[in-house]
């Protein structure tokens, strides 16, 4: 008899067709701020190098700048040239460059959404978008509000028709906690069908984070390994070395937690601990996400398991930077963490009593996302103790960012010696193992919302069960008595974040 298996992958569209956007127009609110100049505008002429978007394709700028549509191009262009991950081609250049616009205006001006719609009308006609719209709202989340009742009450939206299409694309985080976040659904939900909001967390775009779902579900190897039998813990660290540089305006007041782990580290956890999906097909995906995300929750010991810190001056990149209070737009008194970590316990039968630690954070000694599943020791060691001394846990990390790829560290005898035995790892390396260079993840979501095509976008009910799982984090945090710890720019935290983990007998890698 054989084994049959039967491939998650089966009904995905053939992945390497190029799936090319149909005619459209993408509307861009926030185009001046970080994200859009440094990801998004480079993005989206990667795409068009690709050759992934159609003729019938324009780019509009929404904001408050003054500009004409040749003050936004160069604008735009200028962003390409430093960032884009392709070659500069001129002949892709120019016809970007000809379905540019910019529109001025504030989110809160009648007059600009007006010439909105006019523009709209326009590129319909002259560059063939045929009334399909996307929206991206790039922008703070207490303008999201305002922008979707504006595409409402100018008509910019039509809830009940499919085609054409518009679509809106917000930026997280979705709400600042369980009840904001309900309230914001419920405006989105009154101007867009489910189906037309894509929810962005950029590192479900990312190659390594979708890998996870080949290396979990095209191999055998590694399932039998994947529960409470052989792993003891979970470490998922997103650290960073920069600072908030200019982001203090966005920032202050949102902190790690709810900056990264409420979206991105959730979604990773999410990843790594749901059951295989029948199929790739969002629904499916969604399912299994929406299941584990619904059986894990806050540790029961706030106090114990969770850490919360803030950067004070230190050395970053062989210099001297300024603590956090003393960023330009910092409130003097802030006590927005920049650090942020917690346990996670999911009560399923997969992983029960096996917890999973998060954490994030910025001004750590570099810049490092990984997810470790930490097994657990042998049950017996035939050797002298003094042999194995330098022998860790056996490790399977993946390796997010930077150097993606997956390394398993396991224990081998050193040569010459009698049985001496000491960790050694092993490698597999994206760069060195494959040709292609990975799409940013902006591109892949830019053009998945261009296709409506949404697996890779959180739905609203995981973005509820994550802040489900944060709230009472949050309010604990919130009392004055629970302030974040200072941690000097540069090291890996405040104490409380390695004795969070020495309670449970464990300790952080070092990534
Ligand atoms: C964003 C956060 O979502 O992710 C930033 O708002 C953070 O604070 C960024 O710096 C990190 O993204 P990446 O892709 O560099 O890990």
């Amino acid at each position: 008899m054989t084994d049959t298996y039967v491939n998650p992958l089966r009904d995905a569209t053939d992945r390497r067709l190029p799936r090319v956007a149909g005619p459209c127009a993408l509307v861009m609110f926030g185009v001046t701020g970080d994200l859009a100049q440094k990801k998004l505008l480079p993005a989206v002429y990667d795409l068009a190098n690709r050759g992934l978007l159609p003729p019938g394709f324009s780019l509009v700028g929404y904001g408050r700048r003054d500009w004409d549509d040749e003050q936004f191009t160069d604008y735009v262009l200028e962003s390409v040239k430093e960032r884009a991950r392709t070659p500069f081609r001129a002949e892709v250049w120019r016809q970007l460059a000809e379905g540019i616009r910019f529109v001025t205006g504030g989110f809160d001006s009648d007059e600009g959404f007006e010439q909105l719609k006019e523009t709209l009308r326009e590129v319909d006609e002259t560059q063939g978008t045929e009334g399909n719209h996307a929206f991206y709202l790039s922008i703070p989340p207490d303008g999201f509000d305002q922008v979707i009742e504006q595409l409402r009450r100018h008509g910019l939206v039509d809830k009940s028709r499919t085609t054409p299409w518009n679509r809106v694309v917000i930026e997280k985080p979705f709400g600042h906690d369980l009840a904001s976040a309900r309230e914001l659904e419920e405006k989105v939900s009154s101007v867009f069908s489910s189906d037309s909001v894509f929810r962005i967390d950029h590192y479900l775009g990312k190659e390594t984070v979708q890998n996870m779902l080949a290396l979990r579900f095209a191999n055998q190897l590694f399932e039998p390994l994947w529960n409470r039998n052989y792993v003891s813990h979970v470490q998922i660290t997103m650290a960073e070395d920069i600072g908030i540089g200019g982001r203090a305006g966005y920032y202050d007041g949102i902190g790690a937690a709810r900056d990264v782990i409420q979206n991105h580290l959730l979604q990773l956890l999410a990843l790594v601990a749901m059951e295989e999906p029948a199929s790739f097909e969002a629904g499916q995906l969604r399912a299994e996400k929406e299941k584990v995300l619904a059986a894990a929750r806050a540790p029961r010991n706030l106090k114990s398991h969770t850490a919360r810190g803030q950067y004070t001056a230190g050395w970053a990149g062989g210099q001297r930077v300024r603590g956090y209070l003393e960023e330009e737009g910092i409130a003097p008194d802030s006590q927005t963490e920049t650090y942020a970590a917690f346990r996670v316990d999911i009560d399923n039968r997969r992983w029960a009593g096996r917890p999973f630690y998060l954490r994030a954070a910025k001004r750590m000694p570099r810049r490092v996302t990984e997810i470790a599943l930490m097994l657990r020791p042998a049950p017996h060691l035939p050797f002298h103790l003094a042999d194995t001394e330098q022998l860790g846990a056996n490790a399977l990390v993946l390796r997010i960012q930077p150097n993606e790829g997956i390394t398993m560290r396991f224990g081998a005898k050193v040569p010459a010696t009698q049985m001496e035995i000491r960790d050694v790892t092993m490698d597999f390396n994206y760069g060195t193992s494959f040709a292609e260079s990975s799409p940013e993840a902006y591109e892949r979501l830019i053009l998945d919302v261009l296709l409506g095509d949404p697996p890779l976008f959180p739905q609203h009910t995981e973005v509820e069960l994550s802040w489900k799982i944060l709230d009472p984090i949050l309010d604990y945090w919130a009392d004055k008595e629970h302030q974040p710890e200072g941690y000097a720019a540069g090291t890996w935290g405040p104490p409380s974040g390695r004795t969070m983990l020495e309670r449970d007998g464990f300790t952080w890698r070092r990534p």
